[in-house]
């Protein structure tokens, strides 16, 4: 299972707290790009897919939700509900993001520009390139 879940470098004194992300230091990659996700509401589940080539950091910086990953032969559910814990996610993680709280709003970064053909969105294809990578 190619996922990690990283206590964060947390600047905290009298004033309040403040996090920072640079490669080698709350992220093991070079930020290309991030998004956050927030307005989604309980009941609904986003992601349902792979990346091929895309790493991922995710924070819920408010609020909560979970983060079911996959790896082909296995499951796990994650709860992210803190800003001062990041799940890490591996190339090819089957990700799905549920459960999220009405405040939640969720900061993604990742190594890669934007690209629709980098994902994966049928589960059977998913499989099916799980099975191809892992024959060489
Ligand atoms: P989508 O992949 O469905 O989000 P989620 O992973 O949460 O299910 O993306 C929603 C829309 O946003 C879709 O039209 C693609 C677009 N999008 C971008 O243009 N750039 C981005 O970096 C991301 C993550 C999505």
């Amino acid at each position: 299972m190619d996922y990690k879940l990283i206590d964060m470098t947390v600047f905290g004194d009298n004033r309040g707290h403040l996090i920072s992300f640079e490669k080698c230091n709350n992220c093991p990659f070079d930020v290309k790009r991030s998004f956050y996700i927030f307005d989604t509401v309980p009941g609904i589940v986003r992601g349902n897919h792979a990346n091929r080539n895309s790493e991922f950091l995710l924070i819920a910086i408010s609020g909560s939700c979970k983060i079911k990953v996959d790896d082909g032969k296995r499951q796990e559910i994650i709860e992210l509900n803190t800003p001062q814990k990041a799940l890490y996610l591996g190339r090819m993680m089957w990700k799905e993001m549920y459960d999220f709280s009405y405040n939640a709003i969720l900061l993604v970064l990742t190594n890669t520009l934007y690209d629709e053909k980098e994902y994966i969105r049928n589960y059977d294809e998913y499989l099916k390139e799980i099975k191809q990578n892992e024959m060489g």
